[in-house]
């Protein structure tokens, strides 16, 4: 689709990649070796917006001491990127729809319209629908955005894409702290399986930005090319099945973390609970009042062995 002139509509969860593919569709269009302008709409004060998009004329509002192009004109004959169109107001939204109709416009102040030609993409990771149900966005303007809908779906639903990303972004991170890599002789760095295995359990909310992050943060802790898992960030860590250590007598050692000594606490109520419960886990959740699904990702990464009921 990138070398069509058709508008489209990018959606997906924050971090998905989603201003990345709108760059691709400019660099893979006929358009690359014109401008590629993004508007981040939900960073610009509203009443700019209209005067950074179509520009102004010289005194058309108080502080409009010189006369100054838009985004629209600057992006002529290339792509023009709306980032978080969900946030434009409905006035801005009805200037847009005659740009996108018309293909012109009228700087702020002037009298005369500009012919555009600007291949237009744009983003969001709000629901457009709703907001149309909810009066908040122009049908009209959805429906000529959506010409092509691009969903990008979040990490969690491709996991099988978190190999190719890591290594990608190792190389990326390695690259960019080359100097820094070759006096500690640091060259290729690789995650050692168990550190992969919690990066591919982890549910990524904050999608490849998250796991982009993750990385950087392992290059620059990383003292050894197998990367292990203590180094990724602490909340990731947690979700892992945790392994608490024991004594010979089945005490936790004296030099037991935090970590291990609250898990091991949280275990003990928990295998309590179901002992009291007749190992019912829903009257044994009730008990503890936690949700059902709650406990039994306790016991889980608790390693809790569940017993036969006395009845069953
Ligand atoms: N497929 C990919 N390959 C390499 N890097 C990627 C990929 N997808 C996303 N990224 C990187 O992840 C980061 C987040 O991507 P991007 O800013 O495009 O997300 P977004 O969907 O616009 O997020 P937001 O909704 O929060 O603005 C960027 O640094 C981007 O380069
Ligand atoms: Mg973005």
């Amino acid at each position: 689709m990138a070398a069509s002139r058709a508008t489209i509509l990018i959606t997906g969860e924050t971090g998905t990649g989603k201003e990345l593919i709108a760059n691709a569709i400019h660099a893979h269009s006929a358009r690359h070796e014109h401008p590629f302008v993004p508007v981040h709409s939900g960073s610009v004060p509203p009443d700019l917006l209209e005067s950074a998009l179509f520009g102004h004329v010289k005194g058309a509002f108080t502080g409009a001491v010189a006369s100054r192009k838009g985004y629209f004109e600057i992006a002529n004959h290339g792509t023009i990127f709306f980032d978080e169109i969900g946030t434009i107001s409905l006035e801005t939204q009805t200037k847009l729809l005659r740009v996108i109709q018309e293909r012109e416009f009228m700087p702020l102040g002037s009298a005369e319209t500009i012919k555009v030609d600007v291949r237009i993409v744009a983003a969001t990771n709000a629901d457009l629908k709703r907001l149309v149900e909810e009066g908040k966005f122009r049908e009209d303007l959805y429906y000529r955005l959506n010409v092509i809908n691009l969903a990008l779906p979040p990490l969690r639903e491709r996991k099988e894409d978190i190999p190719a990303l890591v290594d990608h972004f190792f190389t990326k991170y390695c690259r960019e702290n080359e100097k820094f890599l070759e006096e500690t002789g640091r060259s290729r760095l690789q995650f050692e399986p168990d550190a992969m295995q919690i990066l591919m359990d982890h549910t990524w909310p904050g999608n490849v930005r998250e796991l982009e992050n993750v990385v950087e943060r392992a290059v620059v802790l990383a003292s050894q090319p197998a990367v292990p898992a203590d180094v990724l960030p602490e909340h990731l860590l947690e979700a892992r099945g945790l392994r608490i250590r024991r004594d010979a007598s089945g005490r936790l050692p004296s030099d037991a973390s935090l970590f291990e000594i609250v898990a091991d606490y949280e275990r003990r109520k928990i295998i309590d609970q179901l002992e009291a419960s007749d190992w019912s886990q829903t009257a044994a959740a009730e008990a503890l009042r936690i949700p059902l699904s709650t406990l039994n990702q306790k016991i889980k990464r608790l390693n809790i062995e569940i017993r036969k009921r006395s009845g069953a």
